[in-house]
């Protein structure tokens, strides 16, 4: 891939990235980045739950003085969005995860470094300027989970995000028609020397989950387990149901990311936006719950927070952004949809995110009570 790290003129917004991009990556990197399970109809759900609440607009009120900062686990943020956990970003550049974590810090977001990276994770803590997360996939060997957990630490990442929602990944249909073959676990660059048996195989006429894969999978006395052996702290990615966000809190969780792994999982779960109030609803602020899955604008970052998300996170369009120009495409993209977060706050009367609720959608969102909220 040749690279040139100018913006096209005609990018303005995160679909212009994409638009871009899909010219630029190769078709199996392409279906890799934006495909999702089965039919993708959650991919769908996830964008279309947006565009079905409007928001509410107030007039000549002043949001003087305001600002969009944010305090999480500690650690200060500029403003609520951030980059989610997203593997191999050398498909998009050469520098891979190093070229993200510059462009992060350029537009001061935070990020969430996969396990799944092509880089390691003291390699792209060691290009950051800007608050880390590391996403943590569980392994089969817990002895190789804990040192990954040490190493974050060592590193100076900030909490740890623990996906639960992938103890197997989807039927990717798009990503077997167009013949991605994705790099074997143990040759990841946070994986190395990593050995497994596990895997979802099945000849025909076998069972491809019930078949032992699943005796060494994560559970939730892993959680518990997880709490007892760091003192970072711990979110679970991939909670849709109230059920599980009630459990999580049982276990430990610090914080929680409702999500559906941008429907990359179990096709026909529901929009993340569509699960969120439920999810808040039985948190009742105890931990921060934040929310991905079809962040494209700065008013659906406005809608998530509307709904109780504390912040967000941007799965696809930073790929598509690091695609296009590279560190500097994935700083304008944070920079773009900042700015029009921050002029979506104001068209809607509201100086500070603390300020944010229900209020702010037409009809407070109580269309068939399905978005009332309690915070
Ligand atoms: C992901 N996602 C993901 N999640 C995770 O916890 N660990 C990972 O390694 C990955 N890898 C990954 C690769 C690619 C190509 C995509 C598109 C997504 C899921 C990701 O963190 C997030 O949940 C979704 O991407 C959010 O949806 P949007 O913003 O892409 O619509
Ligand atoms: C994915 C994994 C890596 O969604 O989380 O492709």
């Amino acid at each position: 891939m040749s690279r040139s790290y100018e913006i096209p003129a005609d990018v303005v917004c995160a679909d212009d990235y994409e638009r871009v991009a899909r010219e630029r990556l190769s078709p199996q990197a392409l279906a890799y980045y934006a495909g999702g399970a089965a039919d993708e109809l959650t991919v769908d759900w996830n964008r279309r739950a947006f565009g079905r609440i409007a928001l509410k607009p107030r007039v000549l009120g002043t949001a003087a003085g305001g600002g969009t900062g944010l305090s999480l686990f500690g650690q200060e943020f500029a403003h609520p969005i951030l980059i989610a956990p997203t593997a191999h970003h050398r498909f998009a550049d050469p520098d891979g995860e190093i070229a993200t974590v510059v462009g992060a810090g350029g537009a001061k977001a935070g990020m969430v470094v996969s396990t799944e990276a092509d880089l390691t994770l003291e390699e792209i803590a060691g290009a950051a300027r800007t608050p880390l997360w590391f996403q943590l996939y569980i392994q089969h060997d817990r002895g190789f989970t804990l040192e990954l957990v040490r190493r974050a630490e060592r590193a100076g990442y900030g909490a740890l995000v623990v996906t639960v929602d992938a103890p197997v990944f989807g039927m990717r249909n798009r990503e077997q028609r167009a013949g991605y073959q994705p790099p074997k676990l143990s040759e990841h660059a946070n994986l190395k020397g990593l050995h497994t048996t596990y895997f979802a195989h099945a000849e025909l006429g076998e069972s491809i989950m019930f078949n032992g894969f699943l005796d060494v999978t994560a559970q939730w006395a892993d959680i518990a387990w997880l709490r007892a052996n760091t003192t970072l702290p711990i979110l679970l990615k991939g909670i849709l149901s109230p059920e599980d966000a009630v459990l999580a809190l049982e276990h430990g969780a610090d914080g929680i990311i409702v999500s559906n792994h941008g429907g990359r999982v179990l096709d026909t779960s529901p929009a993340s936006l569509d699960a969120l109030p439920g999810v808040v609803r039985v948190v009742e602020g105890r931990v921060p719950v934040l929310l991905d899955g079809g962040i494209r604008r700065g008013t659906d970052v406005l809608k998530a927070l509307a709904l109780g998300a504390r912040a967000v996170l941007v799965g696809r369009p930073c790929l598509y952004a690091l695609a296009v120009a590279g560190p500097a495409g994935v700083a304008h993209l944070l920079h773009v949809l900042r700015c029009e977060f921050e002029i979506a706050m104001v068209l809607t009367g509201c100086a500070k995110l603390e300020e944010i609720g229900p209020h702010m959608l037409w009809d407070d969102g109580l269309r068939e009570g399905q978005y009332s909220v309690s915070r």
